[in-house]
């Protein structure tokens, strides 16, 4: 027998290899996606393997004991060294002597999984634009004069196939040192990306490199700003965080941004140094988290709307403000990241946005695509990303639509009178009994409700201290279930409503949540100014919906899907009973959390991802709501809650909502009608 079977799981590849292959040999000639850092040199040990012993009758072979070659010193070094865990072999040592049976463990493919959540229907393999190779090195010689980079490019190409090789001015005042301390043997960081061109060295180490190297993927929205850590390798998460946009004193939203930059001259630039310093400063928070050197973060990915896309790239963003809408530029962008003000990370790191879709439609709306692939859906799904400007898809695998409508932060907890960030201490849910209208809510930070013994005592220290977004929804909705509000979104009297909760306010009323001001804390109401708040936010998002399903000419969706930040928080009921999202049975409401953070996070882990979504955006037919004339009246009727003609069947069949009127004439309610239109 000059040959063996030798047969790989979990992918099933299998084929006949001469006796005395190593295993990683076979593995690369079979196309298994078994991992190598030094080129089979027996010192990463990202190789290793578990081969099977015994009977396989599914595979219709027999495994004998000395089906590989026996253990050798070097495995015996490593394992003396770093340890590993029995029955294991490295890929590189081990050779094929028989009929074989070889299981890649998770760890050892480099294409492994991203671990994504189980509602998810789709998983992704890492493929990444760094990786990371050892290399050795052809030392300089005087009788053939070549540099020290272009040895490191033969040997890339030699050894890797890594081919033609480029470098920046950081990563070159590094070669010298670490190739002589290294002995002429270094491990090096090189990025390529789905549009091929030259690989580039990022950065280089003396001998084996067994450091992480990481991407950070960012979410920068109007209000907020998250990232997350991301291990290049594998793709977990290892830190994540969130701040303020501090844009916010410029303007609460986009538009009044774009008005700064209009109205201030440099007020453009001023956003632009804002934002970066913030971005630094949560890059250098989020390393800190995970204990690493920021100096190991090599991508950065960043989804953002297209007037973050601008103001972040240093771009005026003023034709944003008026119609054409005209993006400097809707492809996607490959940078330095040193040229963006990133100063915490690597030098060399390279930093991805995302296409954005439209003028109104950017970037964050793309990787909320990318996340939740409505392009790939059978049945019609509506994806909304909520946040200060809401992004709405809606499609199938025939056709998909987006559009971009500018909700406000209201939903995040902004423009609320008690209204504050999700930390603790926050109600975030919160119900009210229609019959007593007294309400029992939750803090963030506490498992008790608060009408629960013992509650006093476990929120002492946090204290209640406000509403968050997920809370405002909730509690708008529950009051307008038990009545306090009604359906044109006016809260009643104590006599209309029967609850001494609600209080006068001026001319109009509040209802009282909770009243901490006898122990130093908060009085916490909702005002008809939240509800206004509440009503212009929902409104928004449901009238970008509406005109999607029109231009679709559906007056049903089959799906939706709520995502961004505080998506996951949301109750679907409650969404459905102020008409933010259209009427759909209730199991078919799903949470998909950051999608547009996932989005960004994808495409970090993956570049066949980056490819897909820049075609797929080419697809995607936008709508402008601004220039909609249809938009105003989807507006206005959506005002009511859940909404003045739109028929809900399905939420009726779980909640009935009282039909009271607490307009007296004349008062709030007709003057806030006047000003809608
Ligand atoms: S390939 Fe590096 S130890 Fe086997």
């Amino acid at each position: 027998m000059s040959e063996a079977l030798v047969i790989f799981t979990p992918s099933g590849k299998r084929g006949r290899v001469p006796l005395g292959t190593p295993v990683l040999t076979a593995a690369r000639q079979l196309g298994v996606d078994l991992d190598s850092v030094c080129g089979g040199r027996g010192i990463c040990s990202k190789c290793q393997v578990s081969p099977g012993l015994g009977e396989f009758a599914k595979h219709g072979v027999t495994v004998a004991p000395d089906a590989l070659s026996a253990w050798n010193a070097v495995e015996q070094r490593y394992k003396d060294k770093r340890g590993m865990l029995d029955g294991r072999r490295l890929g590189c040592q081990a050779r094929i002597m028989g009929d074989v049976v070889i299981d890649v463990p998770p760890e050892s493919q480099l294409h492994r999984q991203v671990v994504r959540k189980a509602a998810s229907a789709r998983r992704i393999a890492m493929d990444p634009a760094t990786r990371l190779f050892f290399v050795e090195v052809a030392q300089p010689d005087m009788h053939e004069p070549s540099g020290d980079l272009e040895r490191l490019a033969d040997a890339l190409r030699d050894q890797w196939q890594v081919d033609p090789l480029i470098a920046g001015p950081h990563a070159l005042r590094k070669l010298q040192p670490a190739l002589r301390k290294g002995n002429w043997g270094v491990s090096v960081a090189v990025y390529r990306d789905h549009t091929g061109g030259p690989w580039r060295l990022l950065d280089i180490w003396p001998g084996l490199y067994e450091g992480g190297l990481y991407g950070l993927a960012i979410d920068l929205g109007s209000t907020t700003i998250a990232a997350h850590l991301t291990d290049l390798t594998d793709g977990r998460v290892i830190a994540a965080g969130g701040i303020m946009n501090p844009q916010i004193r410029f303007g609460e939203d986009l538009m009044s941004r774009v008005s700064y930059a209009m109205m201030n001259p440099g007020g453009d630039t001023e956003m632009t140094a804002t934002v970066r310093q913030a971005l630094d400063a949560l890059t250098h928070s989020v390393s800190v988290e995970a204990g690493i050197d920021p100096s190991l973060i090599l991508e950065v990915v960043v989804v953002c709307n297209p007037v973050m896309h601008h103001l972040f790239l240093g771009i005026d963003p003023v034709e944003l403000g008026q119609a054409p809408f005209a993006l400097a530029t809707s492809s996607s962008l490959a940078l330095p990241a040193r040229d963006l003000g990133l100063t915490t990370i690597n030098p060399e790191a390279r930093l991805y946005t995302l296409p954005c879709i439209a003028g109104h439609v950017g970037a964050d709306a793309a990787a909320v695509a990318l996340s939740e692939a409505p392009h790939l859906s059978d049945d019609l799904v509506l994806v909304v990303d909520v946040g200060t400007n809401a992004e709405i898809l809606l499609g199938n695998c025939d056709r998909v639509l987006a559009c971009s409508s500018p909700t406000g932060p209201a939903f995040e907890g902004a423009q609320i009178s008690s209204g504050q960030r999700a930390a603790p201490g926050a109600i975030e849910r919160l119900e009210i009994d229609p019959e007593t209208k007294e309400p029992r809510f939750k803090v963030i930070g506490c498992d008790l409700w608060s009408d629960d013994p013992g509650f006093a005592e476990a929120t002492e220290k946090l204290g209640v201290t406000g509403i968050c977004g997920s809370g405002i929804i909730e509690a708008v909705a529950e009051m307008r279930m038990a009545g306090i509000v009604d359906g044109a979104g006016l809260i009643g009297g104590a006599e209309q409503t029967g609850t001494a909760r609600c209080i006068p306010e001026g001319r109009t009323h509040a209802y009282l949540i909770h009243d901490a001001t006898a122990q130093g804390g908060p009085r916490i109401t909702v005002t008809q100014g939240d509800i206004r708040a509440i009503q212009l936010a929902k409104s928004a998002l449901y009238a970008g919906a509406r005109l999607l399903m029109d231009e679709l000419g559906v007056d049903r969706v089959d799906r939706v899907v709520l995502a961004g930040a505080f998506g996951a928080h949301i109750s679907s009921k409650h969404a459905m009973v102020l008409g933010m999202i259209p009427d759909c049975h209730l199991d078919k409401v799903s949470s998909a959390g950051n999608a547009a953070g996932t989005g960004a996070r994808l495409a970090l882990c993956n570049i066949a991802a980056r490819a897909g979504i820049e075609r797929e955006v080419k697809r995607i037919h936008k709508v402008e709501t601004a220039i909609e004339p249809r938009f105003q009246e989807h507006f206005v009727n959506a005002s009511a809650m859940p909404h003045a003609i739109d028929p809900f069947p399905e939420l009726a069949k779980i909640v009935t909502l009282p039909q009271v009127s607490h307009n007296t004439g004349g008062g709030e309610g007709a003057g806030r009608r006047r000003r809608a239109r």
